[in-house]
């Protein structure tokens, strides 16, 4: 009797183990008791990444972020981390490589937006329960910024990716590079930084944006190829500023994907895997993001469906729901206070 007892509790607590499950490679929880198990572990993750370096030192980091990992996925919290292609930085290392626009920096810089000017969709009423761009082929296959601080670019083109799709009925993959190489003139300023309002004032001056596939991504910042100017490219009419509060998000992103920028500092954002995030961050706005639709779960939590530019192997296919209706005025990781869009009329000619 004692022994069928016992086969039995070990037989369901290593079913349970093996439940640990980490994107694409499983691990038994008995691994993460001893170094040598980790160190397999980590062997099979570089294996995964086709990561060649191995040193004690990043052997300490992954250790740290498979057991931050591992203990958050036991808490009870609306969302899942993963081990994911991230493992082998430290926070800071991660905020630095892959959120680097400096987002607050340079909306300080231009100062705040001018509230009483009266907004395209200030007056909207009836708004839909749901809404998913995506749906509507209106947004283009997650991206890779790669390790360039440029997401301000990759927030800009999909956002004009969208409102293009909408007006014109054609989802055109657009040049993020052009952007990095050619908006110079102005703050912004390629890799190390920028922001979107000033970039949809450039594509405005500049007759347009180029192609993605006619100006193709590099991952810096190279010479600024003019000749790539005013062909193959989708105009703007202007852009618009929204007030910071989560209704003008709302009614905007009820009309058309939107640029916004997040605080993505923090281990639970590096980690991501699904779920609504209600993790730990800030305000101070580091990254540049696209909100492309919101929704609520069925048990009624609300959330921003937000793109992303770091490959569709985080989050959610690269995407992320965040938590909306918060107390805070500047919403889950600050994404009510930086957001604008392009303005594109309908019947506007493309070149
Ligand atoms: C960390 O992992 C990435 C792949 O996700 C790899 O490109 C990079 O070289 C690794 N860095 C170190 C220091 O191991
Ligand atoms: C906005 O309008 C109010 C009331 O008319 C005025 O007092 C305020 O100065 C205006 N603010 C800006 C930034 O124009
Ligand atoms: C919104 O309503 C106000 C007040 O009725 C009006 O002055 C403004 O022009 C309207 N804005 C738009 C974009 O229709
Ligand atoms: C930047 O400014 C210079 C000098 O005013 C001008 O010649 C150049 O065309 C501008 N570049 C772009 C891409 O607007």
């Amino acid at each position: 009797m004692e022994t069928i007892t016992q086969k039995y509790f070990i037989l369901s607590l290593s079913l349970l183990l093996v439940l640990g499950i980490v994107e694409s490679f499983d691990y038994h929880e008995k691994e993460l008791e001893t170094d040598e198990g980790l160190l397999r572990m980590y062997d099979r993750w570089r294996g995964h990444h086709q990561v060649e370096q191995r040193s004690p030192e990043r052997f300490n980091v992954f250790k740290y972020n498979l057991r931050h990992v591992h203990d958050t996925n036991k808490m009870n919290k609306p969302y899942k981390l993963k081990l994911n292609m991230f493992a082998n930085m430290t926070n800071l290392e991660f905020t630095n490589t892959y959120a680097n626009s400096k987002i607050g920096h340079y909306q300080a810089l231009r100062g705040p937006p001018d509230c009483n000017k009266s907004s395209t969709y200030g007056n909207v009423t009836n708004l839909p329960l749901r809404v998913d761009w995506r749906k509507q082929n209106a947004v283009t296959p997650v991206k890779s910024q790669g390790t360039c601080g440029g997401c301000w670019a990759f927030a800009t083109v999909a956002a004009v990716e969208g409102i293009n799709a909408i007006r014109t009925g054609r989802l055109i993959r657009l040049s993020e590079q052009q952007l990095i190489d050619c908006d110079s003139n102005g703050s912004n300023r390629g890799c190390e930084g920028g922001a979107m309002e000033p970039a949809f004032t450039f594509i405005q001056e500049h007759g347009g944006l180029a192609t993605e596939e006619s100006y193709p991504y590099l991952a810096k910042r190279d010479k600024c190829d003019q000749a790539k100017f005013g062909h193959h490219s989708v105009t703007l009419d202007g852009m618009e500023e929204l007030d910071g509060t989560a209704e003008a998000l709302l009614k905007a992103v009820a009309h058309q994907p939107v640029a916004g920028a997040v605080d993505s500092s923090g281990n639970d954002f590096q980690f991501y895997k699904s779920g609504v995030f209600t993790g730990q961050c800030g305000t101070d706005l580091k990254h540049a993001i696209t909100v492309v639709g919101y929704d609520e779960t069925p048990e009624g939590m609300k959330y921003w469906i937000m793109k992303n530019s770091w490959t569709d192997k985080w989050g959610e296919n690269g995407y992320m729901l965040v938590q909306r209706d918060v107390p805070e005025k500047e919403g889950r990781c600050g994404i009510n206070k930086a957001c604008s869009i392009p303005l594109q009329n309908p019947g506007t000619p493309n070149n």
